[in-house]
């Protein structure tokens, strides 16, 4: 056993009731203060064997067991839940730079892609990958993560587009599981884009979606969700239903890439379906809005995608999701195309700059609001018999960790109870 005294522990309450309208003239930090279930001068007690917390609260009631830890004491400024990136698609081969170059010369991402090109490229270049290398490229990409904090990552399959090479892809994730300090989070994506040899028979694919690779990747039980990219150039509302009905006749949960591009009808899709979560939703209407709502379906916003494509005038309604009591959640959507990062750091800055999300709306959103969207009640919060999943930043105050963006404030991060990466100003005391 172990304890961290941190100068500020943020909970991250699972009752997200505070989660909706602020009045910028009012108490903006006290409501965030409660929003993350800040505990000035903390004591964390954490139980390396069974990998959980066992307590959390003020340094001065911490219960007698934990006041001469055999392990030490872990001093720090701020902890708090490991972070949580909820939406990735960082199993990929080859890069695309010139697609970069050429849609910042005015062409279009959506253009691109119906004309043959983007993820269909990385799609390529996956299909001449091996299981090695794919697993290499990507447990260097964990690494990078961890390095700021995350302890879980969601990793989206979509780049292989036959059965084979889904398999390889999802196996790839689960390869790299054995050899990083972070919890990998599968999720198969056969649905990502047409391939080129079913342009004129897409239907044909959308069966060969459902007939054969859902089966196949259940059976294997190498995903325990199922998304679908509903948009133009991509899938349908009604193709991305039926195939997420029959994700879930096959346990697995549905997610869904929603209106990024058009208002496609994707966030009704996620609410019909029940879909633990609907993410972009830059083109999103009002009613669809309101059914996620009463379906409780999370909405996840990437606002990398909005920078790096450059569309900073087709914001995803944040606050209109929060005033609806939708929980949010951020994320990088980390892939080659439409979001080349892993900076979910960043990603915090521009959920403030952008979806105008206070601090503490920020820090929730990547760790309460990310367990909710993968639906996972284990993670996201510093709790007694929480896993002990916990992010230690050498900042003055929480707020700053947005604040001062570009670079990493991690100083330990701890994961299932064993501390997995830290700099030289964790200060522990043994
Ligand atoms: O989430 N929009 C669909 N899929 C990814 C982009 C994938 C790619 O361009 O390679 C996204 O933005
Ligand atoms: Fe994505």
């Amino acid at each position: 056993m172990f304890v961290i005294r941190a100068k500020q522990a943020l909970t991250m309450p699972a009752d997200s009731s505070e989660l909706s309208s602020y009045d910028a003239q009012g108490d903006l930090q006290g409501r965030d203060d409660k929003l993350v279930g800040l505990v000035e001068d903390a004591a964390i007690v954490v139980d390396e064997e069974d990998e959980t917390i066992r307590w959390v609260g003020p340094w001065d009631e911490r219960p007698e067991g934990a006041r001469d830890p055999e392990g030490g004491v872990l001093h720090t400024d701020v902890a708090m839940p490991g972070w949580i990136d909820c939406h990735t698609h960082a199993v990929f081969a080859g890069e695309r730079s010139d697609e970069f170059m050429w849609r910042n010369a005015g062409r279009e991402y959506v253009e691109i892609l119906e004309s043959g090109g983007g993820i269909l490229n990385t799609v390529d270049a996956l299909r001449q990958a091996s299981t090695a290398e794919l697993q290499l490229r990507l447990i260097q990409r964990v690494f990078q993560s961890v390095r700021q904090g995350v302890t879980t990552l969601e990793v989206k399959s979509g780049y292989g587009l036959t059965t084979t090479d889904e398999i390889k892809s999802l196996r790839a994730v689960a390869g790299a599981q054995e050899e990083v300090p972070c919890e990998l989070v599968p999720c198969f994506l056969g649905a990502h884009a047409v391939p080129r040899n079913f342009a004129d028979r897409r239907e044909d694919y959308v069966d060969l979606v459902c007939q054969e690779m859902i089966p196949a990747v259940a059976e294997a039980g190498l995903a325990n969700y199922c998304d679908v990219f509903c948009d133009r150039g991509a899938f349908t509302a009604e193709e991305a239903e039926r195939i997420l009905e029959v994700g879930k006749e096959h346990d697995l949960i549905p997610r869904i890439h929603a209106d990024e591009i058009t208002d496609a009808g994707a966030a009704a899709v996620a609410a019909r379906v029940g879909a633990a979560s609907a993410d972009h939703l830059e083109h999103t209407n009002d009613e669809g809005i309101a059914a996620m709502a009463r379906a409780g379906v999370v909405g996840v916003l990437m606002p990398a995608v909005n920078l790096f494509l450059g569309t900073l005038d087709d914001l995803a309604p944040a606050r209109k999701l929060l005033n609806a009591d939708c929980e949010v959640a951020l994320a990088t959507d980390f892939n080659p195309g439409s979001a080349m990062t892993q900076d979910l750091g960043t990603i915090l800055t521009l959920g403030c700059t952008l979806y105008k999300l206070t601090p503490g709306e920020a820090l929730r959103s990547i760790t309460a609001g990310a367990a909710k969207a993968l639906r996972r009640d284990d993670i996201g919060g510093l709790r007694a018999g929480a896993r002990a999943d916990i992010a230690c930043f050498g900042v003055p105050h929480y707020r700053y960790i947005p604040y001062h963006f570009g670079q990493s404030h991690a100083e330990a991060v701890i994961y299932r109870g064993n501390v997995v990466y830290w700099t030289e100003e964790a200060d522990v005391e043994s």
